[in-house]
């Protein structure tokens, strides 16, 4: 039975970066894919494919599909879906960026960057604004039922499907807010991270509460906050063995549930949204076995 990537399950490293390549026009993507194959370890770096690419494979992986364009009042969540996605995860920046410059090389033949976001763990596990992500994860045993396929399909079981979006803060709109509105955008106090109980219904944790969900929507995030000059934010990443439960969280933040929006667009927005298939490993290697690879 095919295993998960080790970097899905393990928690977030002290920094990472995050690779979108597009398929260049024409281009025979299969040799650089088994080079890749060959090189990612699926903990150091941790590889999904885009739906754009699966089917230039002439290849089906059930489940996987383009990430969809939403609005709600005042905003847009964008659909950037990309070819190639690389999670580079490591205990050193420059680490990190000399395997991000190998996995470009590795890959140039037929596939273009279209994106490097430097990422980074602040503090024990906080968004820049101070507050803890990733307490309400599930764990162990939990994590893998969330966020790995086990459907007894070869080629999709020990694989998973990973949502990810580039938020950027308008973190001096949030420093503006009194603690207490911070406080009720999240629906936790800062300060000990308990839960808010009579926290607005607009509140982040009660907008998106996995048990609350039919059937529950259970996610495994791993997202990691990046900043660039003047910009910061966070790159959302949410791991699951099928793309339902994002979505339905996806929705109701937007409001198109019941009319009520996340207050976290009260101070960030998504700048991108993409779906990737994640496959499991067999024997140490990445098996693309179902896409004819
Ligand atoms: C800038 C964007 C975001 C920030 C800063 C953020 C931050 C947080 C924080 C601080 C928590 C509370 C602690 C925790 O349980 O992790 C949380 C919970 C959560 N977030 Fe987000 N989040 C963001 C976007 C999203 C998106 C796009 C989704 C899914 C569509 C999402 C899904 C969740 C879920 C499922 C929980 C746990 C809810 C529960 O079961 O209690 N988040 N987030």
């Amino acid at each position: 039975m095919n295993t998960p990537q080790p970097g899905i399950l393990l928690p977030v490293p002290p920094f990472a970066r995050f690779l979108t390549f597009s398929l260049k026009p024409a281009a025979a993507s299969r040799a650089s894919l088994r080079a890749l194959c060959a090189a990612a370890d699926g903990e150091r770096w941790v590889v999904g494919l885009g739906p754009a690419l699966v089917l230039a494979l002439g290849a089906k992986v059930d489940g996987l599909r383009p990430f969809p364009n939403l609005t709600g009042p005042g905003f847009d969540i964008p659909a950037t879906d990309g070819g190639l996605w690389v999670w580079i995860r490591g205990d050193d920046r420059g680490e990190v960026f000399h395997q991000s410059r190998r996995a470009e090389r590795l890959l140039a033949e037929a596939f273009e960057l279209d994106q490097a976001v430097d990422a980074f763990r602040y503090l024990d596990g906080r968004d820049l604004t101070g507050y803890e992500d990733g307490t309400e994860n599930p764990r162990g045993e939990d994590a893998e039922v969330a966020a790995i396929v086990r459907t007894g399909t070869a080629g999709l079981d020990g694989s998973s499907f990973v949502a990810v979006q580039q938020w950027l803060h308008r973190l001096d709109r949030f420093e503006a807010m009194s603690p207490e509105e911070q406080d009720n955008t999240f629906g936790r106090y800062r300060a000990s991270n308990e839960e808010i109980e009579d926290a607005p219904l607009s509140a982040h944790v009660k907008r998106t509460a996995q048990e609350s969900f039919e059937p529950a929507a259970f996610v495994l995030r791993r997202s990691m906050p990046w900043a660039d000059g003047q910009r910061a934010g966070l790159v959302f990443v949410a791991f699951g063995a099928s793309l339902e439960a994002f979505e339905a969280q996806l929705r109701r933040m937007a409001g198109l549930e019941d009319g009520i929006t996340d207050a976290l667009f009260g101070f960030t927005r998504p700048v991108t949204g993409a779906y990737f298939w994640c496959p499991g490993m067999c024997q140490g290697r990445l098996d693309l076995s179902d896409l004819g690879l």
